[in-house]
């Protein structure tokens, strides 16, 4: 057996990979929203937008973005099977649930972790399926920000954007601070630090995903 598997066989193992897969996703929301804020560059170049370039740009090297994309579908993978089978663990060792939910600590958000796992998991598949796939809705390759600004016309489409960023909320303000105290920045003196920068960052990025759809439903991104 090698050293992954016997560390993910134990719980303390099982809080390490959710820590570290969780970290690098993290990372991953917070450069795709800086990226995204391309939407609102009006530029246009030849008939293409910022944000075409960016796409663009981001193919120049396919090898490179292949590999990326793989480390990713793995850090996802490894992410919710490993939540799944903490939850599962969890589930077993209280079988008879609590009689007084009172007398439970946790807050709703940490309660909730694989409901809004799930969800957002959910929405990431459909939402490559919109924007990278085009499966979806309008779509035309190469033309990412009109695909972005086609598919948010549609209330629709751009309401399932918006939940999708609420329950994401919910997922990062206890996944945040929990990431770091399994990570050893657990001290009791920075608790209350650390659960409001994990709030702060979880508000900055949904707060900026929902404004994407938002600022085409108000018609402050057009197409043209
Ligand atoms: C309203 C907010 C968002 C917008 C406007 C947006 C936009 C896009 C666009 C345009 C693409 C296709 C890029 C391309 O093909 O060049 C894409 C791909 C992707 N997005 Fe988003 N995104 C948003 C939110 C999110 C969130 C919250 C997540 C994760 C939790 C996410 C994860 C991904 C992934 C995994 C891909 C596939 C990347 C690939 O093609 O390799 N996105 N997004």
């Amino acid at each position: 057996m090698s050293w992954f598997t016997k560390a993910s066989e134990t719980s303390v193992g099982k809080k390490g990979i959710m820590a570290v897969t969780g970290t690098v996703l993290v990372l991953f929301i917070t450069v795709h929203m800086l990226g995204n804020t391309h939407l609102w560059e009006g530029d246009k170049e030849n008939g293409l937008k910022a944000m075409d370039f960016y796409g663009r740009f981001l193919r120049t090297f396919p090898g490179v973005l292949w590999a990326f994309r793989s480390v990713m579908l793995v850090t996802a993978l490894l992410h919710v099977i490993t939540g799944v089978r903490l939850w599962l663990e969890n589930r077993r060792a209280r079988p008879i649930g609590y009689a007084h939910m009172s007398t439970v600590k946790a807050s709703l958000a940490s309660r909730t972790m694989i409901y809004t796992g799930v969800i957002v998991m959910t929405f990431i598949v459909y939402h490559i399926l919109h924007l990278t796939l085009g499966k979806t809705g309008p779509f035309t390759e190469g033309r990412v920000f009109d695909n972005v600004v086609r598919g948010f016309q549609v209330s629709v489409i751009s309401a399932l954007y918006i939940v999708g960023q609420v329950l994401l909320f919910f997922h990062l303000t206890h996944g945040i601070p929990s990431l770091f105290q399994t990570l050893g920045f657990n001290h009791p003196k920075y608790k209350a630090t650390v659960e409001r920068a994990g709030l702060g960052l979880a508000l900055v990025i949904c707060g900026i995903n929902i404004l994407f759809p938002v600022s085409v439903l108000l018609g402050w991104v057009k197409l043209g």
